[in-house]
């Protein structure tokens, strides 16, 4: 059970008019492992995430979710899988409580199970004492622990997440990421994309880095620091041998950028 592919990408390319915004890619995500998709703005980390989780066909190519086709089976893929966005997700003027609700009947979970699973969730994330708090009153932490929290609901087979810990400080990043691997402890599947490399670094078994739509270095980062031939390479040095590009300022700016427009959103 333990190489069981819960996630395989073959061929895939996505064009938006003459434009490629993913490139021929494949790889597979084992069960239980956490795959971190690396690469700077506009690199095609959420176009992949779109096409996965069936929110956007494929140009070309194929993917597999559990062994379901996300194109031909969507209604089985969508069942296995929960969806962490990058822009927030939660109802700034429902509490915590409601905003689960919400999901639970979005996601089927059975009525009579809704009240009892809501608490669980909350529960498990230590959100409970929250639990009749206006989500916009939450921290970013909060957030988005109360966004994975509404992605696990149903207790799908692999978690979707796209730059889960962006904008959050140190502190409430390490909280996300306990909860993240706790479910991973339990069997979930995690794949997450990330500009953060030390991100990856700490929690990912296997990261591909991607650039410009394509995937140019893949496997475990001590295989990939190896390839690089430089003395405890750290990560920055991985990311410029495969990519010969340097990460810093523009994930910065646009790390930014994205919690301003959160924060407005919220109100
Ligand atoms: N619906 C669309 N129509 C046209 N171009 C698009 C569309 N969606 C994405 N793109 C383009 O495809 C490229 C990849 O975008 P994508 O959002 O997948 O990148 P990303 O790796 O997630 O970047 P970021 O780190 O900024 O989130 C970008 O150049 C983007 O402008
Ligand atoms: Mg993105």
């Amino acid at each position: 059970m333990s190489e069981k592919n819960v996630i395989s990408v073959v061929n895939l390319t996505k064009r938006f008019g003459k434009f490629t915004a993913v490139d021929n890619i494949s790889f597979d995500v084992k069960k239980g492992e956490i795959f971190a998709f690396l690469g700077p703005n506009g690199a095609g980390k959420t176009t992949t995430i779109r096409i996965l989780i069936t929110l956007l066909d494929p140009t070309e190519g194929q993917a597999f979710i559990n062994g379901q086709n996300v194109i031909k089976e969507p209604a089985n893929v969508r069942k296995a899988i929960g969806y962490v966005p990058q822009m927030i997700s939660i109802d700034g003027s429902l509490t915590a409580y409601e905003n689960l609700m919400l999901m639970a009947s979005l996601y089927d979970v059975p009525r009579n199970r809704r009240k009892d699973r809501v608490s669980e969730v909350l529960d498990f994330l230590k959100l409970s004492q929250f639990s009749a708090k206006l989500a916009k009153n939450f921290s970013g932490g909060m957030i988005r622990k109360l966004e994975i929290g509404q992605a696990m609901l149903h207790c799908p087979e692999v978690l979707f997440l796209d730059e889960p810990t962006v904008g959050l400080d140190p502190v409430a990043k390490n909280n996300v990421w306990e909860h993240l691997l706790e479910l991973r402890s339990q069997g979930t599947t995690i794949f997450f994309s990330t500009h953060n490399m030390e991100e990856a670094e700490a929690v990912a078994d296997r990261v591909a880095i991607m650039n410009s739509g394509k995937i140019s270095a893949m496997g475990q980062l001590s295989e990939l620091k190896e390839k690089t031939e430089k003395k405890n390479a750290s990560m920055e040095d991985v990311f410029v041998f495969f990519t010969g590009n340097s990460l810093h300022q523009m994930g910065d700016f646009q790390e930014i950028k994205r919690v301003r427009q959160a924060a407005q959103r919220l109100g």
